[in-house]
């Protein structure tokens, strides 16, 4: 056994700072950011002295922005809302309003964050959270540059978290890491990807590395093959299509959040829990994706789909192409489904399936690790045959939780087989809710804890893996892949069925 190490700590010690919030009068920030500084606040882990002010064009006043916020908060907040939490918390959040692209906003910044830490004893901490959209990104990385705001007195620190979309592709990946990395040190930068900060994604490294028993069945050996969910029964609420036309199923969940998940399923042991030591191995597995690089591949191995008109909860949608914002001859996919090769000696010849839809039945996200069957020499000649294998299931969200089905006996006086659930929720194992993902990252950002954050070679290797597809998706019209459809409200078009069926599986039944 290793010796016990003082410097390893279960946290870092978050420190006091004063976050900037660019974008602030969007949905982000009011539905995710501030509601979940609010919750840390409550959970009594946000450290005193936290200040956040809100950086945006629209013309409003601190009071303004705060009722605005607390509207959003009630109606969201995880804990309810609290006014003898709320009130407090409050004063010390406020407005500043500017043009991303006006250098003299980022000057008078400056000057209130230098008033503010004189007048309140601030330490100088600066997190900046860039949450506007992403045509801003690059602007207000130079001009904060400009501003000598990406520079830290002495004795302090000035962090940058970028949110989502990280570019669109390779190209405009790498532009914004060079502006990025020409601001802020790469240790001073957090991508964020919410997806990392879930409860049940970070339990995967536990499951897998604290529990003896996974590991050695935890390869091409034993594992038949690996399946990622990500169903959604939204559409394109709330004015949605605009940016989600842009970008579709594959950009806006494949490249991060759902590579981030089969990366951590897929990694090797990391040598230590440090933030660098566990990304060396993410993306090992990232870098190790078969290319689907021409468009006989993609045609293979991706289906696409959008959904037409259906029944969602028992209420009519409208097909994507009559959503709101997007054009009535869309060519953008709202489900994307994935047959993936990891060529690496532990995942030699185990195929990973990935899929993600909008307007599918229901909300959920899970990962099933399906085992090779049982020889069949003892049970497979019996009335029924042999039920099935062993699937381990982790539910990312809802009910999350991880759970095992086996093969039982059924009670009684002949022997008949059946398969049965070994299941474990948090919710009834620990008691009490898991904090929101925003809520862990922000913390974590506070503490210098990059660990769950995507690292710039990631984010790089994982739009080198999508540009394959999208480029076969934007081949000239008589070579492109087909656009398969299903009817929203079911599981997605027959063609994902196929795929999977090629290899003789078949997608699990959520
Ligand atoms: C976002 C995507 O990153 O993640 C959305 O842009 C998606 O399209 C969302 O709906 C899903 O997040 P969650 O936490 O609700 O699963």
């Amino acid at each position: 056994m290793n010796p016990f190490r003082e410097d390893l700590v279960a946290r870092n010690q978050p420190e006091p700072c004063t976050i900037v919030i660019f974008g602030a009068t969007g949905d982000l920030t009011h539905r995710k950011l501030v509601p979940a500084l609010y919750n840390l606040a409550i959970d009594g882990e946000l450290p005193a002295g936290t200040r956040i002010i809100g950086f945006a064009r629209r013309d409003k006043s601190d009071d303004e922005f705060r009722a605005g916020l607390e509207g959003i908060n009630r109606a969201v907040s995880r804990n309810g809302h609290d006014g003898s939490v709320w009130d407090p918390f409050v004063r010390d959040v406020s407005y500043h309003c500017s043009e991303f692209t006006d250098a003299d906003g980022y000057a008078r910044l400056a000057d209130r964050l230098d008033e503010l830490d004189r007048s309140h004893g601030g330490r100088g901490n600066r997190l900046f959270y860039i949450a506007s959209a992403p045509e801003f990104f690059d602007v207000i990385l130079e001009n904060l540059k400009k501003s000598g705001l990406n520079r830290a007195p002495e004795g302090c620190w000035a962090r940058v978290i970028v949110e989502k979309p990280f570019g669109t592709d390779l190209a405009t990946a790498r532009h914004l890491n060079r502006v990025v990395n020409a601001t802020f040190d790469e240790r001073d930068t957090y991508r964020i990807d919410h997806y990392l900060g879930k409860e049940t994604a970070q339990n995967l490294m536990v499951l897998r590395f604290a529990n003896a028993i996974f590991e050695p069945l935890w390869n091409s050996r034993s594992i038949s093959h690996i399946q990622i969910t990500c169903a959604e029964n939204l559409g394109m609420e709330g004015g949605r299509g605009g940016y989600y036309d842009k970008s579709g199923a594959l950009r806006d969940m494949v490249q991060n959040h759902l590579l981030q998940l089969l990366s951590l399923v897929a990694m090797e042991p990391p040598t230590d829990l440090s933030a660098d030591g566990v990304r060396d191995e993410k993306v090992k597995i990232i870098r190790s994706l078969r290319p689907w690089d021409t468009p006989e591949k993609v045609a293979e191995n991706v289906v696409r789909a959008q959904y037409t008109a259906g029944h969602v909860d028992g209420a009519p949608v409208p097909g994507y192409r009559g959503e709101d914002r997007v054009p009535d001859d869309s060519d953008t996919e709202s489900y994307v489904a994935l047959r993936v090769l990891i060529d690496t000696w532990r995942w030699n010849g185990v195929p990973f399936y990935i899929r993600m839809g909008k307007r599918l039945p229901k909300k959920s996200t899970e990962i099933s690790i399906h085992f090779k069957e049982a020889p069949g020499v003892l049970f497979s000649a019996l009335p029924g045959g042999l039920p099935g294998g062993n699937v381990l299931v982790i539910r990312i969200q809802p009910d999350e939780g991880i759970s095992l089905r086996m093969v039982s006996k059924i009670p009684g006086t002949s022997l008949r087989l059946e398969t049965v659930k070994m299941d474990f929720h948090y919710a009834t194992s620990f008691g009490k809710a898991s904090p929101e993902a925003y809520e862990r990252l922000l913390i974590d950002a506070m503490a210098g804890d990059a660990t769950l954050f995507a690292r710039r070679d990631e984010v790089e290797e994982a739009w080198q893996f999508i540009d394959h597809i999208e480029n076969a998706w934007h081949a000239p019209a008589d070579q492109r892949p087909p656009m398969a459809e299903f009817t929203a409200g079911s599981w997605g078009p027959k063609e994902a069925d196929d795929l999977i069926a090629r290899d003789g599986h078949a997608w699990r039944r959520l």
